[in-house]
C-alpha cells in the first residue's frame, strides 16, 4: 500500500459518520486527538500499556495508540465523548465525580471505558471482576483505590 499520501477513510465516530485524512500507519489516536479534535482520548505511555487512549472500535475496546488509521476505515468508534447520553452522564462517570475518581485526568477516560465495557459485559460484577475489567488500565495518582470505588458505586445504580 502507497503511504506517502494521506488516505480518506470513512468510518462513524460517536453516532457521526466521518471522513479522516491519515496516513495508512498514522496512529488512530493521533487522528481522533488531532483532526476530529476528540481530546479526551488521552496518550500516556504511547506503547500499548496504560490504557489512556482507549476507544471503542466495533465494540471493542482497544488502545487507539496501537491501531493504523487505516484500521478504522468501515468501523463504528465510541470515545469518551461518545459515552454520556445528551442529556446525562453515564453511570459510570457520575460515579467518578461522586467518588473523587480522578486527580490528574490522564488516565479517566481509559478507567471509564473499561468500566463501561466491563459493566457491559457483565452488570453485576464482584469486585474481583472490576479489578480484573480495570487491569489494563494503569493510573499515576490516585492509589487506584477511589477509582475501584468509583465503579463500584456505579455498579450499585
Ligand atoms: S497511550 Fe495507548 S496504551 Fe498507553
Ligand atoms: S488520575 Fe492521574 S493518572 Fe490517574
Amino acid at each position: 500500500m502507497e503511504t506517502s499520501q494521506k488516505l480518506q477513510i470513512q468510518c462513524t465516530v460517536n453516532g457521526r459518520d466521518e471522513t479522516l485524512h491519515a496516513y495508512p500507519m498514522e496512529r488512530l489516536l493521533d487522528v481522533l486527538r488531532e483532526e476530529l479534535r476528540l481530546t479526551g482520548t488521552k496518550e500516556g505511555c504511547g506503547e500499548g500499556e496504560c490504557g489512556a487512549c482507549s476507544v471503542f472500535i466495533n465494540d471493542r475496546l482497544v488502545n487507539s495508540c496501537l491501531v493504523p488509521a487505516a484500521q478504522a476505515a468501515g468501523a463504528t468508534i465510541k470515545t469518551i465523548e461518545g459515552v454520556a447520553s445528551e442529556a446525562q452522564l453515564h453511570a459510570v462517570q457520575q460515579a467518578f465525580i461522586d467518588c473523587g475518581g480522578a486527580q490528574c485526568g490522564i488516565c479517566t477516560p481509559g478507567m471509564v471505558l473499561a468500566a463501561v465495557n466491563l459493566l457491559e459485559q457483565n452488570p453485576n460484577p464482584s469486585e474481583a471482576d472490576i479489578r480484573t475489567g480495570l487491569a489494563g488500565n494503569l493510573c499515576r495518582c490516585t492509589g487506584y483505590m477511589k477509582i475501584f470505588e468509583s465503579v463500584v458505586r456505579a455498579c450499585q445504580k
